[in-house]
């Protein structure tokens, strides 16, 4: 009989070789953590998009998505829903850490704050469909760093990002690599 813990464990570490990442019965590589841990955040924040701020706001028009949303008593911005849940970890965990930035953020608590956040942003933006991983040292420790590109895939991305008066670009379009989530974990 298999513990649950060591069902979710196999689990996981079956997952981690269906995606072509290298796993084995000790653990898996750091690469194939942060790429499960994006699936899952990217995936949340596709359904959040389409189930409730599309459905809701857009074709039933029961209710707005709003930035400023306490004051509006509208739905939150995907972004931001995105931002509350990785503030929610950071108070949890010290494993790991994620963030949705961007060399062109609206909010500047979003802008890249180390070499490695700012040359992995540079890197996905110059090479479209590909993410970026590395190794940095911060405060001591060493940290590997993932960072995935998050695409202007719909016209709403780009309208509400280039007429949004605090961004520093207004010239997305189509296709676009916006900005990127960084996932790292302490090695
Ligand atoms: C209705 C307006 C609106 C829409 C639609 C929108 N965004 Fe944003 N986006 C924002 C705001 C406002 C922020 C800043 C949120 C915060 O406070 O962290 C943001 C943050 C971001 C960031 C982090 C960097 C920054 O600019 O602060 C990225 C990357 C991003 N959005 C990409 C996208 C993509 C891709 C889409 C479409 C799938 C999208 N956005 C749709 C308004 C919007």
């Amino acid at each position: 009989m298999m513990t649950p813990m060591a069902k979710v464990k196999a689990l996981i570490v079956g997952a981690g070789v269906a995606l072509g990442g290298s796993a084995s019965a000790d653990g898996m590589d750091y690469e194939t953590v942060t790429d499960l841990l994006h699936l899952v955040m990217s995936s949340d924040r596709t359904v959040y998009t389409r189930m409730i701020v599309n459905r809701l706001a857009v074709e039933e028009g029961v209710i707005k998505a709003s930035e400023h949303f306490e004051d509006d008593k509208a739905l939150v911005l995907p972004a931001q829903m995105f931002r509350f849940g990785s503030e929610m970890v950071a108070e949890e965990t010290d494993e790991f850490s994620y963030s949705l930035l961007s060399l062109w953020p609206i909010n500047k608590q979003n802008a890249p704050t180390t070499p490695m956040e700012k040359e992995g942003l540079e890197y996905i933006a110059a090479n479209p469909g590909e993410n970026f991983y590395g190794e940095e040292e911060l405060g001591g420790e060493t940290y590997f760093t993932a960072v995935y590109p998050d695409i202007a895939v719909a016209e709403a991305c780009w309208a509400c990002h280039n007429d949004h008066k605090d961004t520093p670009r207004t010239d997305f379009k189509a296709g676009d690599v916006m900005g990127g989530v960084v996932i790292r974990i302490p090695m």
